[in-house]
Formats: C-alpha cells, sequence, structure tokens
C-alpha cells in the first residue's frame, strides 16, 4: 500500500497524541507532512522543537490547498469537527474525526451527506475505545441478554485527563 500522507488540524491534548503517534510510526503506511493549528505560539513550539520536518499552517483552508495532504485528523474543539470535515472532503482528503462528531445533528448529518457525495474518500470517526477489552467485554454482556434490556447507562470516568503539561 502507498504512505498516506496527512495532516493534522488542531495539536492540543490529542493532536499532539496523533503527531506522536504517526511520528513514532504507530501508523503503518502513514507520514506526517503537515500540522494546523489557530494558535501561532503552538506553531512556535512546533517548529522549535521539530525544525522543518512539517509543514506548518495556521489556517485550515491553507492545508487543505496543500496538494501533498491526502487524509487529514481533526482534532480541533467539536464545533468545528463537521465544519472542517466538510472542507476536508471538498477539498478532496479523506478525513479522520475526533468524537465527538459534532455538537449539532443538523450539521453531523451534512457532513455525512457531502461523504456519501465523495465515495472515493474515506470519513471515519475515532472510535477510541473499540478495542478495550473492558468495553468489548460490556458489550458482550449486554447483547448477551443476561443483564436483559438496558433502560440507562452511566459511564464514570474518574482516571482521564492528566495534567495538560504531561500531554504537551
Ligand atoms: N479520542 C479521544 O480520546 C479524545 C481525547 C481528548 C480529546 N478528544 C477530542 O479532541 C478534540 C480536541 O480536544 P483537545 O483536548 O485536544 O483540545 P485542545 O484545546 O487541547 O486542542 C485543540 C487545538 O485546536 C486548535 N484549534 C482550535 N480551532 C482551530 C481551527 N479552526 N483550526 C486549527 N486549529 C484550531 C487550538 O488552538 C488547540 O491547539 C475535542 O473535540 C475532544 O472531544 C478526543
Amino acid at each position: 500500500m502507498e504512505t498516506v500522507k496527512i495532516g493534522i488540524v488542531g495539536v492540543g491534548n490529542i493532536g499532539s497524541f496523533h503527531m506522536r503517534n504517526v511520528l513514532g510510526g504507530e501508523l503503518k503506511n502513514a507520514e506526517l507532512v503537515a500540522l494546523c493549528d489557530s494558535n501561532p505560539e503552538k506553531l512556535d513550539r512546533i517548529q522549535e522543537q521539530y525544525g522543518d520536518q512539517f509543514k506548518l499552517y495556521d489556517d485550515v483552508d491553507n492545508l487543505l490547498a496543500d496538494p501533498e495532504v491526502d487524509a487529514i485528523i481533526i482534532s480541533t474543539p467539536h464545533y468545528d469537527h463537521p465544519v472542517i470535515a466538510i472542507k476536508g472532503l471538498q477539498a478532496g482528503k479523506h478525513v479522520l474525526v475526533e468524537k465527538p462528531a459534532g455538537v449539532y445533528t443538523k450539521k453531523v448529518r451534512e457532513m455525512i451527506e457531502e461523504s456519501e457525495k465523495h465515495p472515493e474518500l474515506s470519513l471515519s470517526l475515532v472510535y477510541n475505545q473499540r478495542m478495550n477489552p473492558t468495553y468489548q467485554k460490556a458489550k458482550e454482556l449486554v447483547e448477551s441478554g443476561q443483564i436483559g434490556e438496558l433502560r440507562r447507562t452511566n459511564w464514570i470516568i474518574t482516571n482521564w485527563y492528566p495534567p495538560k503539561h504531561l500531554l504537551n
């Protein structure tokens, strides 16, 4: 398979995690070619640390106009997910959107409708717990009917979000 050249939009907590994963070779056949963040201080910090290893953009439209970028990972705050995804698909890029898909159902529907116009492109969402054995077991229990019909679920996570300085 050919190498997929990736651009990351939004290099905060999770965007920098994606960045390190691609740079660390965690994604096969993927190469990081561009990063975009609307905060110029972040771009300066990245430039200091990584030099000219990849292209840096402060505006997503400029990243999307870059013909070298095949696919984008959107890790901006929620509201912009469908907005940037639609632009990305229109620019001919494959799109991986961080969860949640968006904040408004209408915008998410528009994003899905746009992706249906581009069957040659992938639109996908980060399902970050899908491979977690705990949730796989929970799904199995629910589907087996052992605990009856679900009426309500509460999901309490107490060990996420370490201090920001450990993530950046
Ligand atoms: N899958 C997961 O496990 C997981 C974990 C954490 C966060 N998330 C999701 O990722 C998204 C980002 O969360 P975060 O904690 O990394 O936030 P964050 O605030 O740390 O990072 C967001 C980054 O996006 C940049 N940004 C904002 N608007 C932009 C735009 N229009 N163009 C370019 N850059 C822009 C900001 O400057 C910032 O650097 C959220 O939607 C969140 O729900 C997913």
